[in-house]
């Protein structure tokens, strides 16, 4: 095994974007494009990885600071892609082997077709292989020019004739080069085309003429070197995305009604006999057990779900943790850091904020529960809220197991009902309820007999 080394082309404005953000760091399908690049690559267990970034170069590093592995190369300023792949020489000096060159914008490359690029190259002992591509409109791109069989040249797209651009056959953008003749080489690239550049596919012109050897891969589906230059094709990219992993959660049990409408992230993962209905997205670190059922319309944050859940319609759930058995909805609101326990039940226009609610406990109608810790088999009635907040600091309400809330209830916090204790409905309490008793706070009602008939003018 030849070392193995990666570059991600990441330096381009992206000035079809329209954006203040560089194109690199858009999302599609719950990753930004450049992530989605990295990942592909590391599948190729690269030794090391240079981004090559100019425009916006600070953004696209702090965004990637979670991978110390990465190493940064400067490209100031942007003069093609030539230039650009020139400036990783210092962070590769001294490497062998293989060097693999991909645009951060690429982000549907699959990763057998990289391993299919890598080991024809090494296999062969080219000194350059092109992935290229046979597509019905070859409009804007690089056309491969063939001499007996052979590449023999890639002429850029505004610098091709009438019978070049008929040429079906183009540049991928995608490389792999043998790092021993590549920087001298490149320094030989000139920029006396169309756009003033130094192109980076002038390389295999410059190899043939000195009898180095250059080999080319066809992908099987042009549709993997898709590039993202615009909003558009940002939203093309994404349903590409979306529909492959649709395609792999439903390939392992899950059923998923309409995948044109399911938005699930790549780090999602789901148990087999779950039905997602339309319109749900699941985003993040998210986890959902087997046999739960997911209603339309739901939005499901860095949560795990563990099996046999039923969420119903339109509810969001974020950085919470909900028990097998749970029922959670319509129009229920799980805040961060909150535990809905086995069995409960949460209804409608319900809203927890880092609560726990114990096993079997069921809040069914418009109730805030916030900085709340509910013990096992509670019934908190419609309307009950916890009064958390004083406009400074935040505090804690406690309820123990199988107390009963009452409706319309206020529980002002800090504040502990104990076990078994039942609360009025339309109280406010603002001191604990030992265990067992029966708390009312609320005015007493006064009827007036005649009221109505007496103050009639
Ligand atoms: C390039 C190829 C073309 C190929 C096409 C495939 C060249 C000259 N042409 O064209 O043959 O068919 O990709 O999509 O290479 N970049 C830099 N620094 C620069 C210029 C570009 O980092 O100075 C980066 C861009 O951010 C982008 C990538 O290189 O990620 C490709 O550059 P782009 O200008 O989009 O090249 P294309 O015109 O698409
Ligand atoms: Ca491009």
């Amino acid at each position: 095994m030849t070392p193995l080394h990666l570059v991600v082309l990441a330096a381009g404005k992206g000035t079809r974007m329209k954006s203040s953000l560089p194109k690199v760091l858009h999302s599609a399908a719950g990753l930004p494009l450049i992530e989605r690049v990295l990942r592909t690559g590391d599948r190729v267990s690269p030794t090391s990885v240079v981004i090559v970034v100019g425009h916006q170069a600070d953004a696209v590093r702090s965004a990637l600071q979670s991978r110390p592995d990465l190493q940064f190369a400067l490209q100031e300023p942007q003069l093609g892609t030539g230039h650009a792949l020139l400036q990783a020489e210092l962070a590769l000096a001294g490497a062998t082997g293989t060097v693999v060159l991909l645009s951060g914008d690429v982000p549907l490359l699959q990763p057998g077709t990289l391993q299919r690029l890598v080991d024809h190259h090494v296999g062969t002992g080219a000194a350059a292989t092109v992935l290229t591509a046979l597509v019905e409109d070859p409009s804007g791109y690089g056309r491969i020019e063939r001499h007996d069989g052979g590449i023999a040249a890639i002429v850029e797209h505004r610098d091709a004739t009438p019978e070049q651009r008929a040429i079906r056959e183009i540049n991928s953008g995608i490389y792999a080069f043998a790092i021993a003749p590549l920087f001298d080489a490149l320094r030989r690239i000139g920029s006396a085309n169309a756009q003033g550049e130094y192109y980076l596919p002038d390389l295999v012109r410059i190899y043939r003429d000195r009898g180095l050897p250059v080999e080319t891969v066809t992908l099987d589906d042009p549709a993997e070197i898709l590039g993202v230059n615009s909003r558009k094709e940002l939203a093309q990219v994404a349903q590409a995305l979306r529909a492959a992993r649709n395609d792999e959660l439903m390939a392992s049990g899950v059923t998923i009604v309409d995948p044109a409408t399911a938005y699930i992230g790549p780090d999602v993962t789901i148990g087999p006999d779950t039905v997602i209905h339309p319109s749900v997205h699941l985003e993040g670190r998210t986890t959902i057990g087997a046999r739960c059922e997911i209603q339309c319309g739901v939005r499901i944050v860095d949560s795990t779900l563990a099996d046999d859940v039923f969420v119903n319609s339109y509810c969001v759930i974020r950085d919470s943790h909900v028990e097998s058995g749970a029922d959670v909805g319509p129009f229920a609101h799980i805040r961060p850091q909150s535990h809905v326990g086995e069995n409960t039940h949460v209804g409608a226009f319900v809203e927890l904020k880092k609560t726990r609610l114990g096993r079997g406990s069921k809040a069914g109608h418009l109730a805030y529960l916030g900085d709340a810790d509910v013990g096992e088999n509670v019934n908190v009635g419609a309307g009950a809220i916890t009064v958390n907040y004083d406009g400074k600091k935040k505090s804690t309400t406690t309820i123990g197991d199988e107390a009963f809330v009452g409706s319309d209830s206020q529980l002002i916090a800090p504040v502990t009902i104990g076990k078994g204790a039942y609360v009025a409905a339309g109280s406010a309490i603002t001191e604990d309820v030992p265990p067992g008793a029966l708390a009312i706070g609320r005015g007493r009602q006064v009827n007036k007999p005649g009221w109505v008939e007496k103050n009639k003018k």
